[in-house]
């Protein structure tokens, strides 16, 4: 079925029709109307520390290559050599003085420009064979790239990541764990599951030690109630430097939002005490900051704490395949197993992911069937759903040409 007309089937607040979350041609409509024409989160910039440091990565049928300059710049390229088109890196990352074809061994510089091509003749013009750039920006110590050659405007989220992260301290952050999952779900599922807490008493014993998942905490708009101690948080923290309040781009593609923790609890961990007691990565003057939360459309939500971050990227594989890749970021000083133990800085998240990834597995099953007729929302406490499915059909129908008076709901 046509992706548009089947959009138009949609009831308003209730899950999608079951070909957005297995249909092939779908599939290749998300991929070429979202994934390849929005601004994508890849990897913090403390990934690439210094001069040649590099990231790969997979979107769709793109691949990618993230590279520090010598300048210190960060750049994206398209990791696909100007000779044979041979994949230039293939580790998922490294470090490179230059770049360097493994295939004829054509040497790139890290700003892309082609160094050297052997006995390619006298007429070869290298300055024509650079690597092909991508879109790429540092937003507050958070890199996103956008495939598109016409990027869509960014100025005004980078100025508010800026403004929100800088007290986060990402730029003297390095990684302490990561883990890579695939979920055997629609990448549409991974995020419908991330936007609500809904599921999370039934789900997340030990994220519900601190994570309060009442919907006046974690689902607040621009317009509805703000819990008191949630009002009260914000001061505190704005008083202390930390940019808090609540803002949502008018796309609602994405959203700042801090949030105090449950009790006296200063971190994401069993005991809730902070996992990072002495070297604090963010400037926060006081262990109980509660989660900066912020989340990007289509591929990125993110807790900003105290005295770690935990960064997550969603990147689609199939129709009913997504990878899921968390970062813990700490203090590029914290020495492990000395300022924190790294069974207890990742627990708490290692076992929500892997929750997670079992309810979106589930959730994909069911859909599965042809018995599937997709259900209502809770207004109360799926408004984060709501939110990101709005977006995702309004933003299908104005790139695939629908009617946009409609996508103006
Ligand atoms: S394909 Fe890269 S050098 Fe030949
Ligand atoms: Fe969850």
């Amino acid at each position: 079925m046509d992706t548009l007309d089947l959009l138009a089937t949609r009831v308003p607040n209730h899950a999608l029709p079951r070909g957005f979350y297995n249909d092939a041609d779908i599939f290749a409509d998300d991929l070429r109307e979202i994934w390849y024409r929005e601004w994508l989160f890849a990897i913090p910039a403390c990934e690439v520390p210094t001069a040649g440091s590099f990231v790969t990565m997979q979107v769709g049928d793109y691949a990618v290559l993230i590279v520090r300059g010598a300048d210190g710049k960060i750049r994206a390229f398209h990791n696909s050599c100007r000779h044979r088109g041979s994949r230039v890196c293939s580790a998922a990352k490294g470090n490179s003085p230059k770049l360097v074809c493994p295939y004829h061994q054509w040497t790139y510089e890290l700003d892309g420009r082609l160094l050297y091509a052997r006995d390619m003749g006298p007429d070869f013009k290298p300055s024509e064979h650079g690597l092909k750039s991508i879109a790429c920006e540092d937003a507050g110590g958070m890199v996103f790239i956008c495939l598109a050659d016409d990027p869509p405007p960014f100025a005004s989220f980078l100025e508010t990541a800026q403004q929100y992260l800088g007290p986060q301290r990402l730029q003297d952050a390095k990684i302490a764990f990561e883990s890579t999952i695939v979920e055997s779900g629609n990448w549409k599922l991974v995020l419908e599951n991330n936007r609500e807490c809904y599921h999370c008493a039934g789900s997340h014993p030990e994220l519900c030690r601190t994570y309060p998942d009442r919907p006046g905490f974690t689902s607040m708009d621009e317009t509805g109630a703000i819990e008191p101690a949630v009002a009260a948080h914000w001061e505190k923290c704005e008083a202390a430097g930390m940019p808090s309040k609540f803002v949502i781009a008018p796309s609602q593609q994405w959203r700042f939002a801090r949030i105090p923790l449950l009790g006296a609890g200063e971190s994401y961990t069993m005991d809730g005490k902070a996992a990072v007691a002495a070297k604090r990565l963010s400037i926060a003057p006081f262990a109980n900051a509660g989660s900066l939360l912020f989340f990007h459309f289509p591929n990125s939500w993110n807790h900003f704490l105290a005295d770690h971050s935990v960064v997550f990227r969603v990147l689609p594989i199939s129709p009913t395949e997504t990878q899921v890749t968390t970062k813990w970021l700490v203090h590029k000083d914290a020495v492990e197993g000395v300022d924190y133990d790294l069974a207890n800085l990742t627990r708490v998240w290692v076992a929500t992911n892997d929750q997670d990834r079992q309810v979106v597995e589930e959730n994909q099953r069911g859909i599965n069937s042809p018995a599937f007729v997709p259900g209502p929302y809770s207004e109360l406490q799926e408004d984060g759903v709501i939110q990101f499915v709005d977006w995702y059909c309004r933003t299908m129908r104005e790139r695939l040409g629908g009617n946009t008076a409609m996508a103006a709901e």
